[in-house]
């Protein structure tokens, strides 16, 4: 298939939106079954900012790791040789055509384990140094939910790590409108409050309001933000 097949096909399903029956990963499944085997070329060029997040989050060796929304698991090629000088890192998602290629990815690392779960309720054994998500969070109901299970399962000064699309406060409120109903047709729910709850909650270490050039839409630029935070140590 030629790459400008491929590149309609995603434009399609994204055109189509996320279906509106079912439950929240029956949704997911639908809508990301039909373009996995292309999610991650065309999302390169979407999603940005998520090398620089894993520069700021900056794992150590022989920390634990874990993802939340991992997708297709391309954080592994992101993280690079330094992957399998973690102690552990642990992908986790609840969509099952996602999952199939970050299981593929995570083949021949021994310290990655992927799971399929909800963020909202998956826990680790033990507090785990640092986690992250990557344009996932804004498309998780609940938002607040998975943000105190991420606090809950980061040890004291664990670090936490978030890349995202959402409504920035110095947005114009149509502008914003506009991006909310837009984002929304493909499951993703922006928000104003996300940054403010992660300031609430973490000790700042870095953070960074940015737009993003849309593929297709010359001119179009996208408000996205990258925060990393430290759980106060007690
Ligand atoms: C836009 S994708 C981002 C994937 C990946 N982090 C990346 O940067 O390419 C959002 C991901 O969040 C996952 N997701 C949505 N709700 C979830 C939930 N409640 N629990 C776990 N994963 C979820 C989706 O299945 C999808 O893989």
């Amino acid at each position: 298939m030629t790459e400008r097949v491929s590149e309609a096909r995603i434009l399609w399903r994204l055109l189509l939106g996320q279906p509106r029956q079912g439950t929240h990963a029956e949704r997911l499944q639908a809508f990301y079954a039909p373009q996995a085997s292309r999610y991650d070329r065309f999302r390169a060029r979407l999603l940005q900012g998520r090398e620089d997040l894993l520069v700021h989050l900056a794992p150590a060796p022989g920390e634990h790791l874990v993802e939340l929304g991992c997708g297709t698991g391309s954080s592994l090629e992101r993280l690079g040789p330094m992957v399998n000088q973690l102690a552990c890192f642990d992908l986790v998602d609840l969509c099952p055509a996602l999952l199939v290629l970050a299981r593929q990815r995570a083949t021949g690392c021994p310290v990655a384990r992927v799971s399929e779960a909800d963020a909202r309720h998956w826990q680790p054994a033990k507090p785990v140094d640092a986690v992250f998500l990557s344009y996932a969070l804004s498309m998780m109901p609940d938002w607040p939910l998975v943000l105190a299970n991420a606090y809950a399962m980061l040890r004291p000064g664990g670090r936490i790590g978030l890349v995202d699309f959402y409504l920035p406060g110095s947005g114009s409120p149509w502008a914003n409108a506009l991006w909310r109903r837009w984002f929304a047709h493909d499951g993703v729910h922006l928000s104003a409050e996300q940054l403010p709850a992660l300031r609430a909650h973490f000790v700042e270490i870095y953070c960074a309001e940015r737009r993003a050039r849309l593929p297709y839409l010359p001119g179009v630029q996208a408000p996205y933000y990258l925060f990393v935070g430290r759980k106060p140590a007690g």
